[in-house]
């Protein structure tokens, strides 16, 4: 057993109320046990993952010799790998397992997996088709959440694509959902499903937006990022390069492409959903030679002062300052990314007053659009 107190968020927030496994991961792992010991030899998957308290609790059964096999692991988001790793090395399992992309090859043959339920439906189904169609017949998948998270539909998602779901006890709040009976062929009939596109033509002559589960918004365009749009055409016009920091779909880069054809835009994002979103619009819109996908934290691997305008939509604030923290990273990430004379445009809810950060961070910043719910800002980079 792994000491789940060894465990940090790190490169996440860190906090005395911000914890790095919970209940949830623990009643996961415990519920796990008995089909963890009944793999020697076959393939271990966990999908979703935070900090690494699943995987490291499988991995530490490996090295134990309780279980063989390889253990394929996913994580949407980049700081949840990075803080895996971070954890490996210091329980000493490094080199235990390897990260994988959410696709066919993460899953096949595989009879044991750990799933951390997501909090979209769509997520979650993507998630159940792929294993129903490419894991082993005989596969258990062990998929818990805090109660809190958790909702009946869940089960309706995994009843579309599994034959069995048993409903585990309740335990410090956190519940487990024991699915089994994979419907192979039904799920690989259905495999085409993802992702879904649709067709925005109102915003761009011939747009599609395309959509991993889970990724915000869908296949629709978010109505803050539609009025983004609105003011698209007088942001830095003479631009050559653009980032759409934070892209989730990439509606916003596509749209700049579509618009601007001798524009190179940067797309780039944390979540793996995202960026794999983004890299199919970018295709379906036959502008993948002209829009470059990136998946990191806050465009970290992109060069300083490269772009003559950033677009920013920052992920939504429900007051936690954790949120904010988030927003105001990406504010500075902005002001690191354009040249002098470059310009950030944001969109925001207009109850959130950005402005000061984006002043203080950037540079003069003007409201260039405000209605009953968003504001738009642009700024300028001294
Ligand atoms: C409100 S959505 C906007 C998506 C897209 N720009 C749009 O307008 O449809 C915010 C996006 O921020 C991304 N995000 C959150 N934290 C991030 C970080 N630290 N670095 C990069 N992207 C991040 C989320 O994955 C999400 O796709």
């Amino acid at each position: 057993m792994i000491d789940y107190s060894a465990l940090r968020r790190w490169p996440d927030a860190e906090a005395d109320n911000l914890f790095a496994s919970d209940a949830a991961d623990r009643l996961i792992v415990d519920t796990a046990a008995s089909a963890l010991r009944a793999t020697i030899g076959r393939d271990v998957v966990v999908v979703g993952d935070v900090y690494g308290a699943l995987t490291l609790a499988a991995a530490d059964a490996v090295v134990r010799g309780a279980v063989g096999g390889a253990i394929r692991v996913h994580q949407d988001a980049v700081v949840a790998e990075q803080a895996l790793a971070a954890n490996a090395e210091r329980l000493g399992l490094a080199g235990a397992y390897r990260s994988s992309a959410l696709d066919a090859d993460l899953v096949r043959g595989a009879t044991v997996v750990l799933l951390r339920l997501p909090k979209s439906l769509d997520a979650l189904d993507e998630i159940a088709r792929l294993v129903a169609a490419h894991a082993d017949s005989s596969v258990t998948v062990i998929a818990g959440g805090m109660q809190k998270h958790m909702a009946v539909a869940m089960n309706e998602v995994f009843a579309r694509w599994f034959e069995r779901i048993d409903v585990g006890l309740a335990r410090q709040k956190a519940r487990v959902l024991t699915v089994t009976g994979p419907r192979a062929e039904a799920a690989r009939a259905a495999s085409t499903e993802w992702p879904r596109r649709q067709m925005h033509a109102d915003i761009a002559p011939g747009l599609w937006v395309c959509a991993h589960g889970g990724a915000f918004a869908g296949a629709h365009i978010d109505i803050g990022t539609r009025f983004l749009i609105e003011h698209l055409d007088n942001a830095a016009p003479r631009a050559t390069l653009a980032i759409d920091l934070a892209c989730g779909t990439g509606a916003l880069a596509a749209t700049l492409a579509l618009r601007r054809p001798h524009l190179r835009v940067i797309a780039s994002d944390q979540s793996a959903v995202a960026a794999a979103s983004a890299r199919a619009t970018a295709n379906a819109n036959n502008v993948a030679d002209r829009i470059e996908v990136r998946r990191e934290n806050a465009g970290e691997g992109i060069p300083d002062a490269c772009a003559d305008l950033v677009l920013l939509n920052p992920p939504f604030h429900n007051g936690a300052a954790l949120d904010l923290r988030v927003g105001r990273m990406l504010v500075v990430a902005a002001a690191r990314l354009l040249a002098p004379g470059g310009e950030l445009w944001t969109v925001y809810n207009s109850h959130l007053d950005y402005k000061p950060a984006l002043r203080a961070e950037v540079g003069p910043t003007r409201q260039v659009g405000r209605n009953a719910k968003f504001t738009i800002a642009a700024s300028t980079k001294r």
